[in-house]
């Protein structure tokens, strides 16, 4: 059972899909409520397959029963921003879908590992761990991995070099929270708070902080997705492959830094089963501030159910 499903094929479900094919990570399912939506897309992507020589098959699923045969459930469905939106603004709609899809997945796939794009990422995380009865280890959102890969996008333009020669690590919501430790950021090694100014370095987490909100902006009719999608197909090949590679993800704290029954991100080993090991950076202060206030204003958003 080394395949993938995705459920939700619009623009972050199709182009994971495309992503994952593309790096030849192993078989993917498609599936949508929307009728056609799944399989318009599937064969669309399949026609592509003798030039690109993909050596796996993206195909339409019928029914949400596929998720069974699947080693990573990827959980992209559901509304995504207007411009002008917060992410937050998204639970109350997105809620009930998750209420309803949380407990069918753990069902029909309890041995699977969990993705999920659904905004508000960490609120939906934390839903679909309560609802699911899956183990924690088994379910990550993707925001800390989104706001990591454009993190270093910013750093490496600042820099003038490639992306590639960044690491970075950011903690915390993924929204205004978003903790971005720039002392644990490095260029092939070398501090990278030794080789940007005070100014830079404000700049780059800046940007990072409002990248999503630009993307929708600037587009208006869509969110963005290229980003997230390969944000997850990157955890996938960890997954697959079982490369026990360390990404930031969203998790459920069971106690980390005096926390718990909230999802937000840390760094963690990804693997085979899941989340292997979390990982919890000493932090100063006002980073230990910062992440507890983000857990009680996470904590206030699920008591009220987003209606703000
Ligand atoms: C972002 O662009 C999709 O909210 C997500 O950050």
């Amino acid at each position: 059972m080394h395949n993938v499903a995705v459920i939700g094929s619009g623009n972050v479900g199709a182009n994971t899909a495309f992503f994952i094919a593309e790096k030849g990570i192993t078989d993917v399912a498609l599936y949508d409520l929307r009728e056609g939506i799944a399989a318009g897309k599937s064969l669309d992507m399949m026609e592509a397959a003798p030039i690109r020589k993909y050596r796996n098959r993206i195909r339409p699923a019928e029914s949400l029963e596929v998720i069974g045969e699947s080693e990573t459930v990827i959980l992209a469905a559901g509304a995504v921003r207007a411009p002008g939106m917060k992410r937050e603004d998204l639970f109350a709609e997105n809620r009930p879908l998750i209420a309803e899809l949380a407990p069918e997945i753990g069902r029909l796939a309890p041995r699977a590992t969990i993705l999920i794009a659904t905004e508000p990422v960490d609120l939906i995380t934390t839903e679909f761990v309560k609802l699911s009865g899956l183990d924690r280890n088994r379910i990550m959102g993707i925001g800390g991995c989104l706001d990591v890969t454009r993190l270093r996008y910013f750093a490496s333009q600042e820099l003038g070099l490639s992306p590639e020669n960044i690491s970075a690590t950011v903690i915390g919501r993924h929204s205004d929270g978003m903790i971005a430790i720039l002392r644990y950021c490095s260029v092939s090694g070398l501090p990278l708070t030794s080789l940007l100014s005070e100014e830079q370095q404000d700049r780059i987490v800046e940007q990072t902080r409002r990248a999503g909100d630009l993307i929708v902006a600037m587009a208006q009719r869509s969110s963005a997705f290229y980003a997230p999608s390969a944000a997850i197909a990157d955890l996938v090949d960890a997954i697959h492959m079982d490369l026990r590679r360390v990404s930031c993800v969203s998790l459920l704290f069971q106690g980390e830094y005096g926390i718990s029954g909230v999802a937000m991100s840390l760094p963690a080993v990804i693997g085979r089963d899941g989340i292997e090991r979390v990982l919890t950076p000493k932090l100063n202060d006002e980073e230990l501030r910062r992440l507890r206030s983000s857990a009680a204003e996470l904590e206030e958003i699920l008591q009220s159910g987003g209606d703000q």
